[in-house]
C-alpha cells in the first residue's frame, strides 16, 4: 500500500484533513503529522477529537516566532520525518507557514506533494498566505483547487498539466456536520474568564483573526467600533493571536455590545454561522462558511479571496472602518440558491480518486 504525509498545523487544515483523511485511508496508509504550529486545546484538540480525526503521528511542537523562523524549524524537522517515513506522496492544505515548509521539504527529497485548495491568489505578495500558496502550488505535482476561479490563476501560471478542479473539502464538512447540530453545540461557549457566554437570541457572528487586521489598535478599533454600532450583539471567539489586544480595547473604550469569547470549536462556529444574522470576518473559511448558509457577509481585508462568494454582493470587501464596514452590511442581498460553485460536497472522494490515478497512470498502484 502506497503511504501518504499528510501535514497539518493550523485550524481550518484541521477540519480539511478531517473530511479527506477519512477517504484516503480507505484506500491508503497515511502517516499523520502535526507541525504544531496551532497548539492551544481549543484551536487543535479539539478539532481532533469533535471531528474523529486521528492522532498524529508526529506533533514537531514548532509554533510562533517569525514567519521565516516558524517556517525555517519546520523545514528541517519535516525533512527528517520524511526521510524517516520515506513516504511515497506529501499531501497538503492550503495556505499556511506548515504548508509551505512541507512542501519545500518534500519537493527537496524527491517527493511528490498534491495541494488541496490550490490556485487561489489575492494580487498581493504583503500577504504571507499569498506567498505559501504560490510557492507550493509550483512545487506540487498535483494541484487541488477548489473552484474554476482558482483553476484559471494556475493555468495562467502554466500550471494546467497539474491541476483538476475538485469542489471545497470545506463545504463537504459544512454539509456533513451542519446536518448532525442539534443546538447542544452552543451550550459551552466560554468568556475570556471561563464563564459560559449567554448567547442573545439575535446576534453578529464576527471572527478576526489576520495579521492585517489585528497588528495595531486602530485598525482593530475600527472594526470594533462598526459592531458596536449595530442593532444586536456580535459574537466574537477570538484568535489568541489578538486575545490581549482584543480585551483592552474593549475594557478601554467600553464596548458593550461585542461579546469575546474563547475559540470555539468546529461544530459551534458553524452553528454561530447558521444562525448569526450577519457574518463579519476575515476568515478565508468563515467567509466561504456564511456562502454555503446563505448569510450576508462583509470581508474585511483589501483584496478578495474566494471571488465566488461576492457574486450578487453576498459578501463586499470593507476596509477596517467603522463606516465602511456599516454601510456594506447594511446593503441588501439576495441569494441565488442555484448558483454552487464549491462541488457538490464530495470533494473529498474527487481528492482520494485523483491519486489513485496519479499511481493507475504510472502502472503503480498494488
Ligand atoms: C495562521 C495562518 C493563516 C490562517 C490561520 C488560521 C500562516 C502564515 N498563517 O495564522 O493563514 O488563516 O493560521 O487560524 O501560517 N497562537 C497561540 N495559540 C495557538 C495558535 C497560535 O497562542 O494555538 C499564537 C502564536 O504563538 C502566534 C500567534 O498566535 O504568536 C499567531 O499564530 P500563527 O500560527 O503564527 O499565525 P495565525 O495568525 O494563526
Ligand atoms: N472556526 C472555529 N472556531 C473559531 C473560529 C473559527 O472552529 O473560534 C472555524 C471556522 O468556522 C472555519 C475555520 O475555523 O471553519 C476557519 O479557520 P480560520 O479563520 O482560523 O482560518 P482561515 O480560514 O482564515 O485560514
Amino acid at each position: 500500500m502506497k503511504k501518504i504525509c499528510s501535514v497539518v498545523g493550523a485550524r481550518p487544515q484541521f477540519i480539511k484533513l478531517a473530511v479527506v483523511s477519512r477517504v484516503l485511508r480507505k484506500h491508503f496508509h497515511e502517516v499523520l503529522i502535526h507541525t504544531g504550529q496551532h497548539y492551544d486545546h481549543n484551536m487543535s484538540d479539539v478539532f481532533f477529537e469533535e471531528m474523529d480525526i486521528p492522532r498524529p503521528d508526529y506533533n514537531l511542537g514548532i509554533s510562533g516566532g517569525t514567519h521565516g523562523s516558524m517556517t525555517g524549524q519546520m523545514l528541517i524537522a519535516l525533512e527528517e520525518v520524511f526521510l524517516k517515513e520515506k513516504p511515497d506522496m506529501v499531501l497538503l492544505f492550503g495556505d499556511t507557514n506548515s504548508t509551505m515548509a512541507a512542501a519545500l521539504a518534500a519537493v527537496k527529497l524527491h517527493i511528490p506533494v498534491c495541494h488541496v485548495e490550490a490556485g487561489n491568489r489575492f494580487g498581493t505578495l504583503d500577504s504571507p498566505e499569498e506567498v505559501n500558496r504560490i510557492v507550493t502550488d509550483h512545487m506540487a505535482s498535483i494541484n487541488l483547487p477548489c473552484t474554476a476561479s482558482s483553476m484559471a490563476f494556475l493555468e495562467r501560471e502554466g500550471l494546467a498539466q497539474t491541476a483538476t478542479v475538485v469542489g471545497d473539502p470545506m463545504y463537504d464538512a459544512f454539509r456533513y456536520y451542519s446536518e448532525r447540530l442539534d443546538g447542544s453545540e452552543l451550550t459551552d461557549i466560554r468568556d475570556f474568564d471561563g464563564n459560559k457566554v449567554e448567547l442573545p437570541d439575535e446576534f453578529y457572528y464576527m471572527t478576526c483573526h489576520r495579521q492585517e487586521n489585528t497588528d495595531t489598535d486602530e485598525k482593530l478599533d475600527g472594526i470594533f467600533s462598526a459592531m458596536e454600532a449595530l442593532d444586536v450583539p456580535t459574537v466574537y471567539p477570538v484568535h489568541p493571536r489578538n486575545h490581549n489586544r482584543a480585551e483592552r480595547l474593549c475594557r478601554e473604550r467600553g464596548y458593550r455590545n461585542i461579546l469575546l469569547t474563547l475559540p470555539v470549536g468546529y461544530q459551534t462556529s458553524i452553528s454561530l454561522v447558521n444562525r448569526a444574522k450577519k457574518i463579519v470576518t476575515d476568515s478565508g473559511g468563515v467567509q466561504r462558511e456564511a456562502f454555503f448558509a446563505e448569510k450576508p457577509c462583509v470581508t474585511v481585508l483589501d483584496f478578495v479571496v474566494w471571488p465566488e462568494t461576492m457574486k450578487d454582493g453576498c459578501n463586499r470587501l470593507a476596509k477596517p472602518d467603522r463606516q465602511d464596514i456599516l454601510n456594506k452590511l447594511n446593503t441588501p442581498v439576495v441569494f441565488d440558491p442555484s448558483y454552487q460553485p464549491f462541488g457538490d460536497g464530495h470533494s473529498a472522494e474527487k481528492i482520494v480518486s485523483i491519486i489513485r490515478n496519479y499511481w493507475e497512470q504510472r502502472g503503480e498502484l498494488s
